[in-house]
């Protein structure tokens, strides 16, 4: 770490990127060294390393057991829903992921069949991801707590061999049953799965039909043959991650196995600082794409030990649970969502049950999900006395577009700002009319292309959709969806999306996809999703409402359908989608091609000066709303 080390990391990946990446692609092993770096023979599209052989979960674990480290903890799995915790070794892991390998193979899993995992935080859900990776199928995780249609709009889109679940999940107050949401979800898509491989847990045993395989059945080291890995290109794809767009229709981000390797493998050290060896803890979940890099697969690719929690920061048992697996299991980088640390200085403000805990092994806090606020951020600061760091990305990109690399050279810290882009990334910030803004002038924050490694090859199945979504609106730049601004010293600052995505306790979902369930209800003739400011969650997302019928309804018959409508969305978003509140109202404001304004009704809502477009059909409309949208 030395001063303007970063300036000739970052210099050198905009002079020459192919050599910048092919150095860092020499961090793993290949079968066979790429020669091409960067196809650039058909943009707008991009891919990197693709003659490269390689395989991603052999990079993972076997030549980690290899070199030697077959005795060092690969996963450390934390349970205190269950009151459980379990201990892989990288030759454990190994086992188990081969022989899971094995159990896909023997249910017909080829190379490109994709694998769909709807499964708890738990150790098989990494032994099944990189079982996957070992056979080239590609999985397409969904996170948990999503309802049926989502988990069947997803498993229409990846039209998996195999679905892998658990009986059930625990969740803080409760033991929330997967097995009949994934039959619920294959009754309702149009290419099941043809087997669906369970793993019993004792919280709550699912019934088994036709199509289920149980897991242990499965895996029993009798019965089952460890399989090998499967060589891949480097463009080959390794998943897909379904993440929320502003429709109802997610998009399945495709990442390819050869730069995603290098790029989080690069990543792990040069920017989180991490050296093989570290015990490495990502509080998320699976589900996500910080889960899927960072709980993962970059601490595997580095030789880290990664610590999996099954439990929140606070209520299991309370917010003391991140201090005592620092202490617990030698933490060295803890990365989470700041909407996580609120969570904790909600309930323990003034941080006494830090007290009395080593945290000396702690080095780094790492944020991403949601822009660290400032007191957020000072109040970690102040507590944990470790830099705190800030990182800004997207499921789309994989690792982060912009950091303070404390692995190459820690800048000072501008609270509220991710500081500078990550070495590959040229991020600029682009006006209405694509010129570049002035330092401080706030604007589109863009990418120009190709970006580096490890960020998405494609929209799975729809290149097309890909291009419309992201690198149309600004000729040879990938669009972010946020908004932003660079200062003067260069540090960048990302204000929030410019588009109607949500994001509500660093969960990414979309407004077009509440709005078609709120829509749904028999007696809305029009609705408005919008995410509000929360103190706790970032936003939350609230529902305003028009009603079918010249009459209104009565008080009683407006509480039953705001109720309904919380629960409609609840069943077939999921928990995590909760409605803050639903309003009734007369009219909903719209430009007179008939737009909604919701950018205009989410700054009422937060207390913001609203920027009313002039295009606005009836003003009036609007401040009738007003007294309504900045009600609590
Ligand atoms: N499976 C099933 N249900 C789930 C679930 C899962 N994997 N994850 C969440 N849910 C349910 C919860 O049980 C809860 O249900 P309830 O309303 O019946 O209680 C609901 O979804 C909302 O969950 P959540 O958003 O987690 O809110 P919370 O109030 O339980 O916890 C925080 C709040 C801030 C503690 C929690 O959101 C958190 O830990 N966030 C950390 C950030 C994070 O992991 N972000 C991911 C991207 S980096
Ligand atoms: P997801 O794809 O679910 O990871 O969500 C990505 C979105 O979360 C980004 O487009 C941002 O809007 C937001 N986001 C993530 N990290 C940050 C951050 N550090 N600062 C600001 N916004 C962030």
């Amino acid at each position: 770490m030395s001063s303007g080390a970063y300036e000739a990391a970052y210099e050198a990946s905009m002079q020459d990127p192919e050599a910048f990446w092919a150095e860092a692609a020499r961090g793993i092993d290949w079968i066979n060294f790429p020669k091409t770096v960067l196809d650039e023979s058909n943009p707008p599209l991009y891919r990197w390393f693709p003659d490269g052989r390689m395989n991603t979960c052999f990079n993972a674990l076997d030549r980690h057991v290899i070199a030697g480290r077959a005795d060092q903890p690969a996963v450390v799995w934390d349970s205190p829903v269950t009151q459980d915790s379990r201990t892989y070794t990288y030759a454990q892991l190994l086992d188990l992921v081969g022989r899971a390998a094995g159990m896909l193979t023997a249910l017909g899993v080829q190379k490109g069949d994709r694998v769909v995992i709807y499964l708890p935080m738990i150790p098989e859900a990494v032994v099944s991801m990189l079982a996957c990776a070992r056979i080239g199928a590609v999985h397409a995780v969904v996170f948990g707590g999503f309802a049926p249609a989502e988990l069947a709009a997803r498993i229409d889109d990846a039209r998996p061999k195999v679905l892998i679940t658990a009986s059930c999940g625990v969740e803080r107050t409760r033991v929330v049953e997967y097995k009949p949401m994934v039959d619920a979800a294959i009754d309702r898509s149009q290419h099941p799965p043809e087997s669906v491989v369970v793993l019993q847990r004792p919280q709550a045993e699912a019934a088994m039909g036709e199509r289920d395989i149980d897991w242990r059945t499965a895996m029993r080291p009798d019965g089952v043959g460890a399989a090998g890995c499967v060589p891949m290109l480097g463009s080959d794809p390794l998943y897909i991650l379904h993440t929320s767009g502003t429709t109802g229709r997610p998009k399945g981000i495709v990442r390819d196995n050869g730069g995603h390797a290098v790029a989080l493998h690069w990543s792990m050290t040069h920017i989180f600082g991490m050296q093989p060896g570290d015990v490495w803890f990502t509080a998320s979940d699976v589900g996500w794409v910080v889960g899927h890099s960072y709980i993962v697969y970059a601490p595997l690719l580095a030789g880290c030990t990664t610590v999996l929690l099954e439990g929140k920061p606070v209520g299991t048992p309370d917010a003391s649970t991140f201090w005592r697996m620092i202490e617990e299991h030698k933490i060295a980088g803890l990365f989470t969502a700041p909407t996580g640390i609120r969570a904790i200085k909600k309930e323990d403000p003034e941080g006494t049950l830090i007290a009395g805990r080593d945290l000396s092994s702690l080095r780094t806090l790492f944020l991403a999900g949601e822009r660290t606020d400032p007191d957020t951020w000072q109040w970690a600061t102040d507590r944990l006395q470790v830099p705190v760091i800030d990182n800004w990305w997207q499921t789309e990109t994989g690792w982060p577009i912009c950091a303070n690399p404390i692995g190459t050279q820690l800048f000072p810290i501008k609270p509220g700002s991710a500081t500078m882009p990550s070495p590959g990334y040229d991020v600029q910030v682009l006006d209405a009319e694509g010129e570049r803004c002035a330092p401080g002038q706030e604007g589109a924050l863009c990418i120009k292309l190709p970006m580096p490694p490890g960020t998405l090859e494609t929209l799975w199945g729809d290149d097309d959709r890909y291009v419309e979504s992201y690198l149309s609106a600004y000729d040879g730049y990938y669009l972010s969806g946020d908004g932003g601004y660079i200062d003067d010293d260069g540090y960048v600052w990302v204000m929030g999306r410019t588009d109607d995505v949500l994001n509500v306790a660093g969960h990414r979902l979309s407004t077009g996809g509440l709005e078609a369930v709120v829509a749904g209800h028999p007696a809305v003739a029009e609705c408005a999703v919008i995410g509000v400011a929360d103190e706790l969650k970032g936003q939350v997302p609230r529902a305003l409402v028009v009603l079918k019928g010249a009459e209104e309804p009565t008080e009683e018959e407006q509480e039953r359908i705001r109720a309904e409508l919380t629960q409609l969305v609840r069943e077939q978003v999921g928990a995590i989608a909760g409605l803050q509140r639903v309003d009734i109202v007369a009219a909903l404001p719209k430009t007179r091609s008939g737009k909604i304004l919701r950018r205009t009704m989410r700054q009422l809502a937060d207390g913001d000066e609203p920027q009313v477009p002039g295009t606005i059909e009836d003003a009036a409309v609007l401040d009738a709303l007003a007294p309504v949208l900045r009600r609590r």
